[in-house]
């Protein structure tokens, strides 16, 4: 409990973001503010399980705003900023690019920015610690793999093919160059496919969970081969930390799960495991009747092949050598188990993703932060 940080954390009311502050408030004696814009994608609710604590304090704004970010950074003496703000949906970037350029590239350049003339100025931290500014990427900017090539390492040059990721090779380009130029204190990981707790089901496994109980199709785009390297979000929580503990500054760290699956293996999985939790616990049954184990049928009738996404990268593997060796981050060997606990994470919590769903979670915020965050 010795890290007394105090840190930004941009997009902590996101899936990650949050999955991060759950575990600096629960592990460490950090100071936390939380900058959010409560997109679509945000959600103060994930924030609930600690949302008492007098370390951490919730502001709903936008990384663009300069003059807001400069204040938070002057006025909490902010030493540390971990950057997750993002637009993080490929889909969503295909049929609307703007708001990708906007948060991800805009917006970095301002914490940069900002940052740059604070802790390069007459600001310097009086905490009397490293500032440090990480940066949190995506192993997409890699681009697509071929079937036999090699997982990525850190100095593979960069390939984004669609929207989203092409943006946030550009926030990484700016990161790089804020330190090479001004000598910023950065660093970066790129993590990959991120699953657990609060995921928005939008995303490939909460989408299959959640539509899967509610008896709706499930869309694998075109022949489901895709693969993907799936990482634990408990994982890359731990990645991020020991980066921020031990990793060197100007550098960037791969940190994926180590955990390859075709997308159909991944869904027929995650049925299996529905459709398992169903004859463990017959009330289930009760509580969504129209999932098809509740009826004797299985999950992977819902099965449904669709059009592909455009320009669907084909695979992406992360070669995370650099951060074992380095940091001693070691991901859960155990994928199954992980991918376990989170169908049952979401069979507990459907209040939570009914109420993302419907947008009802609204109204948590209201009673529980008033008029400050509508
Ligand atoms: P998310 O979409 O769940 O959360 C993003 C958060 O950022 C939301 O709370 C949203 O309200 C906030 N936000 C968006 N625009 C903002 C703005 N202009 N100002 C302030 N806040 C803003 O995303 P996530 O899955 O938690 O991803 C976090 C980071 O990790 C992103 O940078 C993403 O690119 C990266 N990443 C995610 C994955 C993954 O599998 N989820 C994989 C690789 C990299
Ligand atoms: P996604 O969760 O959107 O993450 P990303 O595009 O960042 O990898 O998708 C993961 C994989 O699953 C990707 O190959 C696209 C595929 N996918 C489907 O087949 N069906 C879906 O409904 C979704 C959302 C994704």
């Amino acid at each position: 409990m010795a890290d007394t940080r105090r840190m930004l954390v941009t997009g902590g009311a996101g899936f990650i973001g949050a999955n991060f502050v759950h575990d600096a408030v629960e592990n460490s004696d950090a100071n936390l503010v939380v900058l959010d814009a409560l997109t679509y994608a945000g959600n103060v609710a994930r924030l609930e399980p600690v949302v008492g604590s007098p370390r951490l304090a919730f502001v709903h704004g936008d990384i663009v705003d300069r003059e807001l970010v400069d204040r938070l950074l002057a006025a909490h003496d902010i030493d540390t900023i971990v950057h997750f703000a993002a637009e993080s949906h490929v889909d969503r970037s295909i049929h609307a690019p703007e708001a990708f350029i906007r948060t991800n590239v805009l917006g970095t350049h301002v914490l940069l920015e900002a940052e740059r003339s604070r802790w390069l100025g007459t600001g310097f931290p009086t905490s009397g610690r490293d500032p440090r500014f990480h940066h949190v990427s995506t192993d997409e900017v890699y681009g697509s793999l071929a079937g036999d090539a090699s997982p990525s390492v850190e100095s593979d040059p960069y390939a984004p093919n669609s929207p989203y990721s092409a943006s946030k090779a550009g926030s990484d380009h700016l990161v790089r160059a804020y330190h090479h130029t001004y000598e910023l204190p950065v660093t970066t990981s790129h993590c990959s496919n991120n699953f657990g707790p609060y995921q928005f089901p939008e995303k490939l496994i909460p989408l299959v969970i959640t539509r899967g109980l509610q008896g709706r199709a499930l869309p694998v785009y075109g022949d489901g081969r895709h693969r993907r390297d799936w990482l634990y979000v408990k994982d890359h929580v731990q990645g991020i930390r020991l980066v921020l503990e031990c990793g060197r500054v100007g550098n960037t760290y791969n940190i994926g799960g180590e955990h390859e699956w075709a997308n159909i293996d991944l869904v027929r999985f995650l049925c299996r495991t529905i459709d398992v939790a169903f004859e463990r616990e017959p009330s289930l049954a009760e509580r969504f009747p129209d999932a098809p184990p509740a009826g004797g049928g299985a999950c992977a009738d819902l099965i449904t092949f669709v059009d592909d996404r455009p320009g669907h990268d084909r695979r992406y593997s992360l070669n995370i050598s650099q951060a074992r060796e380095e940091l001693g981050y070691a991901p859960e060997p155990d994928i199954e188990r992980a991918l376990a606990h989170t169908v049952d994470w979401y069979l507990a919590h459907e209040d939570w993703w009914r109420g993302v769903l419907d947008g009802s979670y609204r109204a948590w915020v209201e009673k529980n932060y008033g008029t400050e965050l509508t």
